[in-house]
């Protein structure tokens, strides 16, 4: 069967990557996991100087997820092509570069560093990420923001795709999906964590260093599974769909509303190698429910629901 998927001019060899900020650099897991596998792997993200990130704790479990503040920890991007690329390189799976900034020229200035480098397969640019002061999620919650970074990006990104997460956290998805489909993205990631916060009532302390985080897992799959119908309906750019996967089932339900690939986040917390797995076990379902393509099992629920 093949499973391959293309998300633009980019082929994958199936439709399951590992989701950024929760596969390190990818390398951390080469001892576990058959990276080759997999259809592709988002590094965390990367910025223009090093950050250190946030004040511990950094992570906590709450019912049904995860919150996380990680506060964008990285080694930057310099180091991140002089130390970490020489080794993803030999990989035969898609690496995707997850791209941060503080500001517009941030962003610029990190995807200049890796038109210079050889051995990735695309960008994606991170405008959703809850946890920074400063850059992030102000950028993908405003249309006109948002066509201003992703243009600024497309003019610098010239040699690979671009792709672009979005914020769950936003009135109409739509409109800030069409607002970087014309600004060049040429596939939308949907979507980042949910601003959250957890305490102890006891302490009346936050159970993060930062006071509050993102929301991942299961608790948020109903919510982002939505968003990626509302932004289907919007745009006819590719794309992937993240939050809570766990299961084949939960890989299928994405790509039926419309996303034509899927990354796995906080899954592989409790289980390093559960993207391989669901490779693994994406071609039993499909044989199950009689359907001997992906898009066969698309055309089920569109069928359905128009
Ligand atoms: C610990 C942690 C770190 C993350 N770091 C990043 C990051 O650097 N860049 C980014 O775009 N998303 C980051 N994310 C968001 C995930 O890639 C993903 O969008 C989110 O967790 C929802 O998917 P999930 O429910 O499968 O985890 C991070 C998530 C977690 C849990």
């Amino acid at each position: 069967m093949d499973l391959s998927v293309k998300i633009g001019a980019l082929r994958l060899r199936n439709p399951i990557l590992a989701a950024s900020g929760t596969f390190g650099y990818g390398l951390e897991f080469a001892h576990l996991v058959d990276l080759n596998r997999l259809g592709g792997l988002v590094t965390k993200g990367l910025s223009r100087e090093p950050i250190e990130g946030a004040p511990a704790p950094r992570l906590c479990e709450t019912p049904s997820g995860m919150l996380n503040a990680v506060g964008l920890q990285n080694v930057g991007v310099r180091a991140f092509v002089a130390e970490k690329l020489p080794e993803l390189r030999k990989l035969d799976t898609a690496v995707i570069a997850n791209v941060f900034g503080y500001t517009l020229e941030d962003y610029v200035e990190v995807l200049r560093v890796l038109e210079d480098a050889e051995g990735l397969a695309g960008y994606e640019l991170n405008i959703s990420c809850p946890n920074v002061k400063r850059g992030g999620m102000q950028f993908g919650s405003d249309p006109a923001l948002v066509a201003e970074v992703v243009g600024a990006a497309r003019r610098a990104a010239l040699r690979r795709p671009l792709w672009v997460k979005l914020s769950p956290l936003v009135t109409n998805i739509g409109l800030i999906a069409r607002a970087a489909e014309e600004a060049g993205a040429d596939a939308l990631t949907v979507a980042n964590t949910y601003p959250a916060m957890a305490i102890d009532f006891r302490t009346g302390k936050s159970r993060l260093g930062s006071k509050t985080g993102g929301l991942s897992g299961p608790a948020i799959k109903p919510i982002t599974l939505r968003l990626v119908w509302e932004t289907r309906k919007a745009t006819k750019t590719p794309i992937l769909g993240l939050g809570g996967i766990e299961t084949v089932e939960d890989v299928l339900d994405y790509l039926v509303v419309g996303a034509s690939a899927v990354q796995v986040g906080t899954a592989s917390f409790a289980d390093p190698r559960v993207s391989e797995r669901l490779v693994d076990t994406i071609t039993k379902v499909l044989f199950d429910t009689k359907a001997f393509t992906l898009n066969e099992i698309r055309a089920k629920f569109l069928s359905e629901n128009g």
